[in-house]
């Protein structure tokens, strides 16, 4: 396939980006949308140009550190589906793309496609540490859970924190990730001791790193690689409500 590429890039934070456009030729449909920028970024060594930065990891779908808003769409147009899952079997012999980083105030560009993501840690980190004893995995019916709560638990427990949910929102709201990690731990036994100050915490995080507020949109979910649903987001506005009712 022979494409035409529209790329993002910017030197660094301080410095003005813009797309740039590149022609790339021979790219199998076997090849992954991450493969296919590798074999442009040795065109650009091979030619003494800088290649384009862009963040990956697994390439797996597991580790959510690739993130592309791929021709608008963030992960691409393939529903449920990380950046490095992408294919170019989706693409056809011709076509124009358009490669952009996450667009969001509290992701700042680090260059090109590359964004500085450390909000989601300091959001991680101000919900704390939970009480309950680790170490070997006890009994499994020691702590009785009901099915569907450790269903529930577990499906919000997929978010692989890649951002992408932001990216979507037009608020910049990082409520979808923060509601799967707060209902992940508030629907188990063991996040019950430090489930008020857990959703206070993160709360104030999310909200002094520049995230939006929630407006019911639902362009987050639409992007979640994971299907991360919109209830999490339920659950985080009662517990958050019921928190904060206690701490007044
Ligand atoms: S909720 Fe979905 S889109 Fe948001 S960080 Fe988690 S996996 Fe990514
Ligand atoms: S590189 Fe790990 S999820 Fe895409």
């Amino acid at each position: 396939m022979k494409l035409s590429l529209r790329i993002w890039r910017q030197p660094d934070a301080d410095t003005k980006g813009q797309m740039v456009p590149y022609e790339i030729e021979g790219v199998s449909e076997d090849a992954s949308f991450l493969e296919m920028l590798d074999v442009l970024n040795e065109h650009l060594i091979a030619e003494g140009k800088d290649p384009v930065a862009f963040d990956h990891d697994c390439r797996e779908g597991i580790c959510g550190a690739c993130s592309l808003v791929i021709d608008g769409q963030p992960h691409g147009p393939q529903a449920a589906t990380t950046t490095c899952q992408l294919h170019m079997r989706r693409y056809k012999d011709g076509d124009s793309i358009d490669i952009e980083p996450w667009r969001a105030g509290a992701f700042p560009v680090i260059k090109d496609l590359v964004v500085d993501r450390s909000a989601f840690d300091r959001i991680i980190q101000a919900g704390g540490y939970i009480s309950a004893p680790t170490g070997t995995a006890p009994e499994a019916h020691s702590v009785p859970i009901p099915k569907q709560d450790a269903d529930a638990a577990f499906n919000a427990a997929a978010c692989i924190g890649c951002g992408a949910c932001v990216a979507a929102c037009p608020n910049g709201s990082g409520m979808l990730f923060m509601g799967a990690k707060v209902s992940h731990l508030s629907l188990m036994p063991q996040g019950q001791p430090e489930r008020r100050t857990r959703v206070l915490g993160m709360v104030a995080e999310h909200d002094a790193s520049g995230f939006g507020g929630c407006t019911n949109q639902g362009e987050c979910a639409a992007a979640c690689p994971k299907e991360i649903g919109l209830d999490v987001i339920g659950k985080l506005n009662r517990d958050f409500r019921k928190a904060a009712v206690r701490a007044a």
